[in-house]
C-alpha cells in the first residue's frame, strides 16, 4: 500500500459521506429501540421489504412498553409476510425481559443486548454502535463478503475459524469515532459495491489495498461452501414381470433411502439380490446400467431382468405386490424407479 494513503476506515467514510443510505427510517430518529427492531427485521431480509414493515410497527408499537404489553398474537400478525417468525416471538420476549430487569430499556452493553433472545454479537454491536455512536464490529453477510476480500482471507465464512479470522480483520480496520456512520457504511460497502457477482471495483474507495483485488481474486474470495462429499454406491434392481406384464414392488422400510415409497427388489450386489428373492444369479440378465444423482450420493443402478417364468415362486420378506401401470400410479415410487419401468415397458431394454 503506498505510505500516503489514509487509514481504511477514513477512506470508507469519506466514499459514504458522499454514496452511502442516509434516508433508512431506522436512522431518523436512531433511538436503540428502533436501530434493534430494524436490524432483527433486516436479518435474513431485504431492506426495501423490511421498510414498509418497520412503519406499521413503529406506528402500532411506537416503544418498547407498547411492544411488552402487547399480545404475542398481534405481535405475529404485524410480522406476517416477512418471514422467520421465531423473530417476532424473540423481539417480544426480549421487550418483557427489559420491562422485567432492564427498568423498561434495552441494556447500554453489548454483552448485556447479546444476552437477550435472538440478539448474538454482531447484531448487539450493530445496535451499539448504531444507538450509541461507539465504533464496534458488525459482520453480518454483506460485511463477511467484502473483508474476506479485501484481507484476502481464505476459506468458507461459514466455519468459526474463519469468522473469528474476520472479526479480528474488522477490529483493525475500526475508526476511534462516527461508530454510527462507519457501522453504516461497512453494510453499505457490501450492499451497494462489493456485491456477490461483479464487484464495482472501480467505484470501490478501498480497492487499492484490497487483495482480492490486487490479485485478481474477486471471483473466487469469500470461498464458497464446500460441497459436501459425493459417496458413489452401486444398487442393483430386480426387474421381474409376471405373464400378466405386471412387475413385482416391494415397499421400503420407513428409515434410510426412499423409506415408504415402492421401489423394485434393491441390493448391494447380484448375489445378495439372488439371496433375498430366492433366484439364482444365473436366472438374472443384466440390463443397461445408469446413473442417478441425489445430493450426496451417486447411485450407480444395475437393473436385472429376472428369467421370465420364475416369476411365481419369488420369495420376499417385505410388503410387496404385483403392479401394472394404473396400479403404480397410485403408489409413490422413486425417480430412477419409475423412469426405469418407463423404459422398459416402451421397449428400450432388449
Ligand atoms: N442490514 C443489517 N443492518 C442494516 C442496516 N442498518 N442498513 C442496511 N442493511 C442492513
Amino acid at each position: 500500500m503506498p505510505t500516503d494513503t489514509p487509514p481504511f476506515a477514513g477512506r470508507l467514510l469519506a466514499w459514504w459521506d458522499r454514496h452511502g443510505r442516509r434516508d433508512l427510517p431506522w436512522q431518523q430518529p436512531r433511538t436503540p429501540y428502533r436501530v434493534w427492531v430494524s436490524e432483527i427485521m433486516l436479518q435474513q431480509t431485504q431492506v426495501s421489504t423490511v421498510i414498509p414493515y418497520f412503519e406499521r410497527w413503529m406506528r402500532r408499537f411506537p416503544d418498547l412498553a407498547s411492544l411488552a404489553a402487547a399480545p404475542l398474537d398481534d405481535v405475529l400478525a404485524l410480522w406476517s409476510g416477512l418471514g422467520y417468525y421465531a423473530r417476532a416471538r424473540n423481539l417480544h420476549r426480549a421487550a418483557q425481559a427489559c420491562a422485567a430487569q432492564h427498568g423498561g430499556k434495552l441494556p447500554d452493553s453489548a454483552a448485556e443486548l447479546a444476552a437477550l433472545p435472538g440478539i448474538g454479537p454482531s447484531t448487539a454491536n450493530a445496535i451499539v454502535s448504531q444507538a450509541q455512536d461507539r465504533p464496534a464490529v458488525v459482520l453480518d453477510g454483506n460485511v463477511r463478503r467484502w473483508l474476506a476480500r479485501h484481507s484476502g482471507t481464505e476459506g468458507w465464512p461459514g466455519t468459526s475459524a474463519v469468522q473469528k479470522t474476520l472479526w479480528a480483520e474488522a477490529e483493525i480496520r475500526l475508526p476511534d469515532r462516527r461508530g454510527a456512520d462507519y457501522s453504516q457504511a461497512v453494510m453499505d460497502l457490501g450492499a451497494l459495491v462489493c456485491t456477490r457477482t461483479s464487484p464495482a471495483c472501480d467505484a470501490c474507495p478501498v480497492a487499492e489495498d484490497c487483495q482480492a483485488f490486487l490479485l485478481g481474486k474477486t471471483g473466487t474470495l469469500p470461498s464458497p461452501k464446500p460441497a459436501a462429499r459425493v459417496i458413489e454406491k452401486r444398487l442393483f434392481m430386480l426387474l421381474m414381470v409376471d405373464p400378466e406384464n405386471r412387475v413385482l414392488l416391494e415397499k421400503r422400510p420407513g428409515a434410510g433411502i426412499w423409506g415408504g415409497l415402492w421401489c423394485l427388489p434393491a441390493a448391494e450386489s447380484s448375489r445378495e439380490l439372488a439371496s433375498i428373492t430366492g433366484l439364482e444369479t444365473t436366472e438374472m440378465r443384466e440390463l443397461e446400467r445408469f446413473e442417478h444423482r441425489l445430493s450426496h450420493r451417486r447411485l450407480q443402478i444395475q437393473p436385472l431382468l429376472a428369467a421370465p417364468g420364475r416369476a411365481t415362486q419369488v420369495k420376499c420378506t417385505g410388503e410387496t405386490g404385483w403392479y401394472d401401470r394404473r396400479g403404480r400410479a397410485r403408489l409413490g415410487l422413486p425417480r430412477p424407479v419409475s423412469k426405469l419401468l418407463d423404459r422398459f415397458e416402451n421397449g428400450e431394454f432388449k
